[in-house]
């Protein structure tokens, strides 16, 4: 295998593996890789629903997302796509998935199965990078607070999505979702430092209502963006990423209007998290 940085502080792509077939210690590099990179990039695979189930099950388990599209032969696929007629795509802000559940998700294998001609990219910023370039003032006030994660207010019956015209798509609207982390994560294979809240599901820090939280998460949200921790990912057929949700953020490009983009997703199980 050939590791190759997508960026300076966030990414790789990993070339010389057949994901569906690889070896245990094969599978062992590219764990650790996607934990500390964040992502990985593997091209020119072939990898049916099947393997991509299987790998999902040989990677530790899957977490069926609760609100995406179900494919219909293969219940553990997630199918994220936008119609030609369309405007609303998902996950077209920075986000990281499932921090609303108590145990989030580690992660998701996202296979690229129709893509527009042009367009429709994918980016990740890199969490440990972010939180390293934290003034330390800014790292003295977050030391030891937590915050509430929410989805309701994203997929409920009157949320963002049944606003817009994804609305139709989307599962779950009787779901709640809630759940406290610490804002500094540490990650729990690498050890690393993370910051760990998103504009998506962060609602407010523990012991503050959202008008007293939300002048230090947007500085966070900012803070959070660096000349070098980002990452940006021009699919290909074959193409398929692998992102570990607490290294990570990622952002869907919404810029193939008029065109149709379909993924196939699995969601990894993950573990409780820590400061
Ligand atoms: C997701 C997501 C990104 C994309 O599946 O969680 O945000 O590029 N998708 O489709
Ligand atoms: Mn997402």
């Amino acid at each position: 295998m050939k590791m190759t940085p997508m960026a300076p502080d966030c990414g790789v792509q990993i070339d010389g593996v057949a994901l569906a077939e690889c070896s245990d210690s094969e599978m062992q590099a590219i764990k650790q890789a996607i934990y500390e990179h964040g992502v990985a990039v593997f091209r020119d695979q072939d990898f049916t629903p099947e393997a991509h189930i299987t790998f999902g099950k040989r990677w530790g388990g899957i977490d069926v997302n609760n609100y995406f599209p179900l494919q219909d032969d293969y219940n553990e696929i997630a199918v994220v796509k936008k119609e030609p007629d369309q405007q609303t795509n998902i996950g077209g802000a920075w986000h990281t998935d499932h921090s609303y559940d108590q145990i989030p998700a580690m992660g998701s294998v996202l296979v690229a199965r129709h893509l527009p001609p042009s367009g429709g990219d994918t980016m990740w910023a890199h969490m440990g990078a972010a939180y390293d370039a934290l003034s330390d003032e800014l790292k003295a006030k977050i030391e030891g607070l937590e915050a509430f994660h929410t989805a309701d207010h994203v997929y409920k019956a009157d949320g963002l999505y049944a606003k817009t015209d994804m609305g139709r798509d989307l599962r779950g609207q009787d779901m709640k979702t809630g759940a406290v982390h610490p804002v500094v994560i540490r990650h729990p294979q690498t050890g690393r430092r993370l910051l760990y809240v998103n504009n998506a599901f962060t609602i407010h820090f523990v012991g503050q209502t959202r008008e007293q939280s939300l002048p230090l998460l947007q500085e966070l949200y900012s803070a959070a963006l660096t000349a070098t921790n980002q990452c940006r990912l021009q699919w290909q057929p074959g193409t398929v990423a692998i992102w570990d949700n607490r290294t990570s953020w990622h952002n869907a490009i919404n810029d193939y209007q008029g065109h149709y983009r379909e993924m196939h997703r699995i969601t990894l199980s993950g573990e409780a998290l820590a400061a």
